[in-house]
This record gives C-alpha cells, sequence and structure tokens, in this order.
C-alpha cells in the first residue's frame, strides 16, 4: 500500500521530530502493510512553510537511512500546501512541490473556512497548469461538513478528495466518521491516507479503515483506493474523475455540525 500524506520526515514541521521518531514511525508503516510513503510536510500554513530544496534534501537523506537501517519503505518527496492567494504564484515560480515530484498532483489543504470562490478558483488555476488536486481529508473540515455543496463545486471543477484513515474509524469524532462514510458510499473519494505526525495520534497505521473499507465498498472499488490509485500520481495513467456524484445522491445523507462548531475557529479565508 501506499501512503500519500505523511509528516514522517524528520524535523521539518510538527511531524516526526527526529530521526528515532522517524524509524520508529517507519516501521510502524511497515508492520501495518505500507510500502510507500510519500512525505508531505505542511508549506504556507502560516506557521510551516518548508522549501522545496529542504523536502527534497530531507527526503533523499531519510532513504539513505531506512535502506542502512534495513527498513523496506521507500518515500517519495511531496508537500501539503495550504490554499493562499500566494499559493498560484508560488507554483510559477516552481517553489512548491507536486506530490512524489512527479509534477501530477497536488496535496491541498483547505483552511477550516474555506468560503468563497477562491478555492474553487485555484483547482481550475492548477489544472490549467496541468496538475490535479488532491483535497486533503475534507472530512475534518468543519465548514465543509457544514456545507458540503462546497466540496460538490470543487469536485465538478476536477478536485480529487483523500480522507484521513483514523476519520474512518471514530478517531476525529463521530460527525468526522459519518461524513467520511458519506464521502466513501458516494464514490467521491480516491485516496485514504494516515496524515501521520507521531506514533501516538495520527500514526501510520492505515490497515483498519482499509478493512472498513473492504465491508463498505467491496474489493474492487478498495483495491482502486487503496492500491492502484498511486498510478495516478505517480505513473503515466490519466487522471479522470470516475463517478458523477449526482448519480449517488440518493445515497447520501450529509451531516451536519452545529454552526457553534466553526465559530471556535479564528481562521479567516477570504480574497
Ligand atoms: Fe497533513
Amino acid at each position: 500500500m501506499i501512503d500519500i500524506h505523511s509528516h514522517i520526515l524528520p524535523g521539518l514541521d510538527d511531524g516526526a521530530p527526529d530521526l528515532k521518531t522517524a524509524f520508529k514511525m517507519a516501521k510502524r508503516a511497515v508492520k501495518d502493510g505500507i510500502a510507500e510513503v510519500i512525505a508531505t510536510p505542511h508549506c504556507l500554513d502560516g506557521v510551516h512553510n518548508c522549501r522545496k530544496e529542504d523536502i527534497l534534501l530531507a527526503c533523499q537523506q531519510f532513504n539513505k537511512e531506512l535502506y542502512s537501517q534495513g527498513i523496506p519503505l521507500k518515500v517519495y518527496p511531496g508537500a501539503e500546501i495550504r490554499l493562499t492567494p500566494e499559493l498560484i504564484d508560488c507554483f510559477r515560480r516552481g517553489e512548491l512541490l507536486t506530490l512524489g515530484d512527479s509534477g501530477k498532483a497536488v496535496l491541498l489543504e483547505l483552511p477550516q473556512r474555506c468560503i468563497g470562490e477562491a478555492p474553487v478558483k485555484v483547482v481550475k488555476q492548477l489544472k490549467d497548469m496541468g496538475i490535479q488536486t488532491i483535497i486533503a481529508h475534507p472530512e475534518r473540515n468543519f465548514t465543509i461538513q457544514n456545507h458540503p455543496d462546497i466540496l460538490d463545486e470543487l469536485i465538478f471543477s476536477g478536485a480529487l478528495l483523500q480522507i484521513t484513515a483514523d476519520s474512518l474509524i471514530g478517531k476525529f469524532g463521530r460527525s468526522t466518521t459519518l461524513f467520511a462514510e458519506n464521502l466513501v458510499v458516494s464514490d467521491r473519494i480516491h485516496f485514504i491516507a494516515t496524515d501521520c505526525h507521531s506514533l501516538r495520534g495520527r500514526s501510520p497505521r492505515i490497515h483498519k479503515a482499509y478493512k472498513k473499507l473492504l465491508s463498505m465498498v467491496g474489493m474492487a472499488r478498495t483495491q482502486e483506493i487503496v492500491l492502484e490509485n498511486r498510478d495516478l500520481i505517480l505513473n503515466s495513467i490519466e487522471i479522470s474523475w470516475q463517478v458523477n456524484p449526482s448519480e449517488k445522491e440518493q445515497q447520501v445523507q450529509w451531516i451536519k455540525v452545529p454552526e457553534a462548531t466553526i465559530e471556535k475557529t479564528n481562521e479567516e479565508y477570504k480574497w
């Protein structure tokens, strides 16, 4: 299996603080059935802005260390990039990494208040540049939980979705789990990933979610999500949206969280 969203590289962001922890996370990932990881340190999120050069170097060094330790895990460079007004310019200047540095797809993190037209505009701008947008864990975004129509607009603009494995198995609360389940049964997701930051909390585990996915959508679709979609990012397979979400509308019972939950966040997003 591949994990396309991971903060395993040591010392770059709020993920693995040191090499020792990163080794333990790598061993845990391998034990859980993960053979490949795309490392996605935070970029442009207002706290961490990992530089492309630093990520590439850290990834190269970490792969050497893994090899010398005999840990059978391959790590590709990537980034989790927060939606900000400067994102497109940064891409044009070649300052940001695509997933696997393949030039095909970007992992985009939406702020908790993703209102207005900007998210869709950015997805379309990236598409015009030949880059596929993959939205990171939309099920954990309270604005989207309240306004799933935002997500459908993004999907129809060409975005693909990645949910967090722990969301599916109840680690982020009931509303997030139900929303993630909605996304799964309505065929809105293309990827499931750990978003691991440490050994505790968001850790590198995916197997339990994989089993739940299997029980929900069967083997063929699970294999697509867990195994085959890696080629959408790393190989030359064309990315195309396979399911028209409107065809599945009858199955979707969107879960809404109280507006008050959103008001607790002080992050504003408009331009
Ligand atoms: Fe992340």
